[in-house]
């Protein structure tokens, strides 16, 4: 009879996807200075799936220092996507520029210094692909502002969504009509923090 491994924990730590150097370097920054980054494992889910969806306009709500946002834009490359980032910590903006330009990546990422709730009121989109990494209760404010956005199709992936903060975000997508979502509860190794939940969601309406 097959079994489980016994620590499928300790297991999975040896299929953490490989990375360049920037993105290690990145890694180390982020956990010197506690900034919550997605990690190799949901950075490299972002990578596919930006991939697979041929994602052209992607919207990402929470720059940080810039890693999710080159998983993102690594992703889209073939399809020419270009990537709208939107940060409220002005200073974290800047070293995700400078982050985004090692990359090589300033050409086809705008970072945008500002509230998220407040800058999505002035974009017009529509975009095909919306990553959602702000603070938690923002979440299901931000949520009309995803619809009016996205594209009939497009994707909207929303990271933390374990957090109590995203309860109302998580009540609200699930019930709509507009979406249809799956709410996955995982062992993510390096994301911050290491058991978490991720939802996707595409706009059925
Ligand atoms: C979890 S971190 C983003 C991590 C990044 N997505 C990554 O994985 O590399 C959240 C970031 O969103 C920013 N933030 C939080 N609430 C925000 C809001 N309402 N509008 C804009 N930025 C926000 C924080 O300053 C922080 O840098």
């Amino acid at each position: 009879m097959s079994q489980m491994w016994p620590n499928p924990e300790a297991y999975f730590r040896e299929f953490l996807p490989k990375r360049d150097q920037l993105l290690h370097d990145l890694e180390q920054e982020a956990r010197r200075e506690g900034i919550p980054i997605v990690g190799p494992v949901v950075g490299e889910l972002l990578f596919i799936l930006a991939r697979v969806t041929g994602a052209v306009q992607v919207l990402e709500l929470g720059t940080a220092i810039g890693y999710s946002a080159i998983y993102l834009a690594r992703g889209c490359e073939p399809a020419g996507g270009r990537i709208i980032t939107l940060e409220m910590d002005k200073a974290m903006a800047a070293r995700a520029q400078g982050n985004l330009a090692k990359a090589g990546l300033s050409p086809r990422v705008e970072v945008r210094p500002g509230e998220a709730l407040q800058l999505m009121a002035g974009l017009t989109g529509p975009f095909d692909f919306i990553f959602m990494d702000i603070d938690k209760e923002s979440y299901s404010p931000a949520l009309p502002h995803c619809h009016r956005l996205l594209k009939i199709g497009g994707l909207l992936v929303t990271d933390n969504v374990a957090f109590a903060g995203a309860a109302a975000f998580n009540r609200e997508i699930f019930a709509s009509e507009d979406w249809r979502t799956v709410h996955l509860l995982g062992f993510l190794p390096n994301h911050s923090p290491e058991h978490d939940g991720l939802s996707l969601a595409v706009r059925v309406k």
